[in-house]
């Protein structure tokens, strides 16, 4: 049975836009109506590639809306216009998945849930990098409490990264645009959410960056477990993946991933010693595929969310926690103390 298309309108048609409007679950389910930008060019430009015959091209989003009615609206604009974006999407009766992160604090992201409500929509955010499959392998090991509870995560990023564009001028561009993907990251490996972090960010001598591309930060999670985050979008050789180089120690033995296939863990064998033998124990990569696909694993599970009133994983009042750890991050390095992670309900 071949099942009605989705219409969905594009805000934002820059440089990620091509992930999305290439990813298999677009082309299969979506028929792209309406492309708006701010530059009217960035939108033609999407709309000869992929739109549908006499889609529209707007800049302003409020008008394009109101003359299309879609069932979704597709946000792919920097962070600053994440959460007006929505607002007038979900004024409009719309389904909204946005690119992450999903807004620049969580002020404006509880008004993004609040007009969700009120509107009966969905709000989704793209936070793709949960669903590679390594990571999901790693969870779903973890999960199994071979190695016993979980006591502490590390992750280290560090590449050097030279986009040009908004990200050269941003106020904690890789809190805000980077570790975004990590801190969530870190919260699906340890099925933990954070209470509380001590940061520094700053910005390294020799720095392309405007405002800080370094940070640190330690977490206290919950169940007790301890997170600590090391991060450089200014560092030049031996760089890590994009989804960071990790330790997870649990009680009875440690995980490294190296955030693409390389995975080593180790369980304890002996009862005595100093150190204590241990024997390894291999990670099975098997993953269901509703659960990989990057980009397209989101946008799958969203469209499924627009027809069957099913809840997307990444669904703004679970990623909000993700971004309240960044906002926390964030206030920690510019007061130079610990503070609480915001509540999020
Ligand atoms: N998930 C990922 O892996 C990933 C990767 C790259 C970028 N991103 C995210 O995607 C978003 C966009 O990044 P990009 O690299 O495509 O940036 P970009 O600068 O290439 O494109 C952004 C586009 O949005 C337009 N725009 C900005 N504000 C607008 C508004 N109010 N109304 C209409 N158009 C507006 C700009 O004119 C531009 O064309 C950011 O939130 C970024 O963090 C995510």
């Amino acid at each position: 049975m071949t099942r009605k298309k989705i219409r969905a309108v594009l805000v934002g048609c820059g440089g990620i836009s091509g992930a999305w409007l290439n990813s298999e679950p677009v082309k299969k389910d979506v028929e792209l109506v309406g492309f708006v930008d701010l530059e009217k060019k960035n939108a033609m430009q999407r709309a000869k590639q992929f739109g549908v015959d006499g889609a529209i091209v707007e800049t302003d989003l409020a008008r394009a809306l109101k003359q299309l009615e879609p069932d979704a609206v597709f946000d792919c604009t920097t962070p600053n216009a994440h959460c007006n974006v929505s607002l007038i999407a979900f004024r409009h009766s719309c389904h909204v998945l946005n690119e992450k992160p999903m807004a620049e604090n969580v002020t404006q992201c509880k008004r993004m849930i609040a007009a969700a409500k009120k509107a009966k929509r969905i709000g989704t955010v793209i936070q793709n990098r949960r669903y590679y499959p390594n990571i999901r392998a790693l969870r779903r090991f973890l999960e199994t409490g071979k190695l016993g509870r979980i006591t502490t995560v590390q992750s280290d990023f560090y590449i050097g990264a030279h986009f040009g564009g908004f990200r050269d001028r941003m106020k904690h561009v890789l809190l805000l645009d980077m570790a975004i993907h990590t801190f969530d990251a870190a919260r699906l490996i340890s099925g933990a959410d954070a209470e509380s972090v001590y940061c520094t960010e700053w910005n390294p001598s020799g720095s392309w960056y405007d405002h800080d591309a370094s940070a640190v930060a330690i977490f206290q999670m919950s169940d007790g477990i301890v997170y600590t985050y090391q991060g450089s979008w200014c560092s030049e050789g031996c760089n890590t993946s994009w989804e960071s180089s990790w330790r997870i120690v649990c009680e009875n033995g440690t995980v490294l991933w190296d955030g693409a296939d390389g995975f080593r863990a180790e369980i304890v064998s002996g009862s005595t010693g100093l150190v204590r033998d241990t024997r390894e124990l291999s990670i099975p990569r098997r993953v269901a595929r509703k659960l990989v696909g990057g980009h397209g694993g989101v946008i799958r599970s969203f469209i499924e969310g627009v027809r069957n009133g099913t809840r997307p994983e990444t669904h703004y009042e679970d990623n909000i926690k993700s971004l309240a750890m960044v906002q926390a991050a964030v206030q920690s390095a510019d007061r130079g103390r610990s503070v609480k992670v915001p509540a999020t309900s």
